[in-house]
């Protein structure tokens, strides 16, 4: 069975189109990445596993299912993961938020980390990791590693944008990880960006050039 899931959904598909388009603005594109990443959550995070409590309706008394979200990390790539975070959030308000910082340097293209903090109890956790975008797949290779070396076991990847070469190294190196992928481009270009992509996902966030 393949590990990774490509979304599919209209409301999903149309959102993406508007980030791509260079003229949405820093508000909006902000806006826009944490609805789209509240979405695919809402699907990621369909088999949360849920506990019997009891409950008082108005009628009688009954059992019925709530999730623990006490055992549900989120983990950001920084920075451009952050603005993933909240849409995740309003789904899961109770879930902790560690973050991993990495830069892609600008000549090798590879991931330099300059950031780690992590919850505790992360082999007890459902962890999401989540970046905009999986263009080699070396930033969210090296994030997953750090997040097993940490001890945690059962782990997910979210992507608004993936290439087909990060998508293969993504699951070649961490076959165990499903992978969520908004819409999956064609290539990379020589400056190792996706095409037709979004540009620098990080700058379009924040604002920055
Ligand atoms: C971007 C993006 C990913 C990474 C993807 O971050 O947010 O983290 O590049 O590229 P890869 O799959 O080839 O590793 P960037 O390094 O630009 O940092 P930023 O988020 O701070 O802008
Ligand atoms: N990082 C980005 O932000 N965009 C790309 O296209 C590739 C890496």
């Amino acid at each position: 069975m393949a590990n990774y899931t490509i979304m599919g959904h209209p409301l999903i598909r149309h959102k993406i189109s508007m980030i791509r388009d260079k003229h949405t603005g820093t508000n909006e594109f902000r806006k826009l990445v944490e609805e789209i990443a509240m979405l695919m959550a809402y699907e990621a995070l369909r088999d949360l596993p849920t506990e019997e409590v009891e409950i008082e309706t108005p009628i009688e008394t009954c059992m019925t299912p709530m999730i623990s979200g006490k055992k549900m990390a989120i983990v950001p790539i920084l920075r451009a993961g952050l603005g993933m975070v909240n849409g995740i959030v309003t789904l899961v308000p109770t879930a902790k938020v560690g973050h991993i910082g990495l830069f892609r340097d600008p000549e090798t293209y590879k991931p330099q980390e300059y950031y780690c903090k992590l919850p505790d109890q992360l082999d007890q956790r459902i962890i999401l990791v989540v970046d905009p975008m999986l263009a080699t797949g070396g930033s969210a290779v090296d994030a997953i590693r750090y997040v097993k070396e940490q001890g945690g076991k059962n782990i997910k990847f979210m992507c608004i944008i993936a290439a087909p070469e990060g998508l293969q190294n993504l699951m070649a190196a961490h076959p165990d990880v499903h992978i969520y992928v908004g819409e999956l481009d064609r290539c990379l270009n020589e400056h190792a960006y996706i095409c037709p992509g979004l540009g620098d996902a990080g700058d379009r966030i924040f604002g920055t050039k």
